[in-house]
């Protein structure tokens, strides 16, 4: 076992989370080791997401329901990543040189039928409650904002600050900029097989690389941010209930619909990129890891998207592709310090919303990690509101 040199902190996954984590702390004056499995940063679901920036679109219907307190912490949490998208990608394109596409055009969730209307209409009178930018527009004014809107729309939802980004250029400078951090050590093709404690405090990783050979890593702190993977890190004092949810998803040459907002509609979203492309998501399946594509799936988003913007349905088909989101039993993040362990951190559990929520996600870490208060009340998101206390784990 090689002892590698003391550092503040270490960063288990290097997903786009992990990633801005670490950023965030050595913003904070930290040095950091960041350790990935994979042999490259952000190569999991940080670039399978479509990149949308839509805590109102995700929160709809919540707000709706009887009990929405869930929906209320959850949209709270995500407008605060949501305003943070703005200057963390003009300050990763200025760092690094590299383009990210922002797109700021607003959604619209659609209505097919006019029930679905009726709730989309209540949903747009919830948010303008919350002083939340949100409209109803009917079936004229949406095909007017979207004109390959099928002739059966009923009405629409428009969100003009829910925007998108490009998931994949984000993730790419973000792993850039690390990288090129001096004071962060990055270990890739490497995962945590020990979290060593003493008198109830992080004290180091034990690691393993892929050619077998261990590394100790001595840290007081230790950031677990390995998205649907955060459940299998070895030696946690607790048993973390993240669950793998898969998502499929398909590109298609969206030049035939000319769609400028992302649009949301029953069983599929669409977004357009600069490059023309429209991204089809995504299916939601316990399916393990498993991140194989099948035509049936495939078949299925599209015809849901061909459903309110028919043009869809004949478009040329690019890549498919699926990632696994981690979720959690209450699909709420888990964010927030170790109860039992000092120096122990979560940042994972992001479920459907790990671009939205990852900055935010790092400056509440890093917040922590330097003993100031988080940006925002993490109480609900409690590692502990969702594990098993594991005995005898740990241990010098
Ligand atoms: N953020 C949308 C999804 O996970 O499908």
């Amino acid at each position: 076992m090689v002892y590698r040199g003391a550092v503040d902190a270490v960063v288990v996954g290097g997903g786009l989370v992990g990633c801005l984590v670490a950023r965030a702390l050595v913003a904070a004056g930290l040095g950091v080791a960041l350790i990935e499995r994979d042999a490259e940063l952000g190569s999991r679901a940080s670039t399978a997401a479509a990149g949308m920036l839509s805590p109102q679109m995700e929160a709809a219907e919540g707000l709706l329901a009887e009990s929405s307190a869930r929906a209320e912490t959850m949209l709270t949490f995500c407008l605060a990543g949501r305003d943070r998208y703005p200057s963390l990608v003009e300050s990763l394109s200025r760092e690094t040189g590299l383009e990210i596409e922002y797109r700021a055009r607003g959604t619209l969730v659609v209505a097919t039928e006019p029930t679905r209307a009726g709730v989309l209409a209540t949903a747009a009178a919830a948010h303008a409650a919350r002083g939340l930018a949100a409209e109803f527009v009917d079936h004229d004014a949406a095909r007017r904002l979207e004109p390959s809107l099928a002739a059966g729309i009923e009405g629409g939802l428009l969100l003009p600050d829910d925007h998108q980004v490009d998931a994949v250029a984000l993730v790419g400078a973000a792993a850039r900029a690390v990288a090129a951090e001096p004071q962060v050590r990055l270990e890739v093709n490497c995962r945590v097989v020990g979290v060593d404690t003493a008198a109830g405090r992080v004290t180091g990783v034990r690691t393993e690389r892929l050619d077998g050979a261990t590394d100790y890593q001595a840290a007081n702190l230790v950031v677990v941010a390995a998205g649907a993977w955060s459940g299998s890190v070895e030696g946690l004092p607790r048993r973390l209930d993240v669950l793998p949810v898969k998502g499929q998803m398909v590109a298609v040459d969206g030049r035939v619909a000319g769609l400028t907002h992302t649009v949301g509609g029953h069983g599929a979203y669409c977004v357009p990129r600069g490059d023309s492309r429209v991204l089809i998501g995504a299916t939601v399946e316990r399916a393990g890891f498993d991140v194989t594509v099948d035509e049936t799936a495939i078949e299925g988003l599209v015809a849901a998207a061909a459903e309110y913007v028919p043009v869809l349905k004949h478009a040329d088909r690019l890549r498919a592709w699926a990632g696994i989101r981690p979720g959690t039993p209450d699909a709420l993040p888990i964010v927030g310090p170790d109860p039992d362990i000092g120096g122990l951190v979560y940042a994972t559990g992001h479920y459907r919303n790990g671009i939205l929520l990852a900055p935010i996600t790092a400056e509440a870490v890093a917040a922590l990690a330097i003993g100031l208060e988080p940006p925002v009340d993490l109480a609900p998101f409690a590692p502990d509101r969702c594990t098993d206390t594991l005995q005898g784990v740990g241990g010098g």
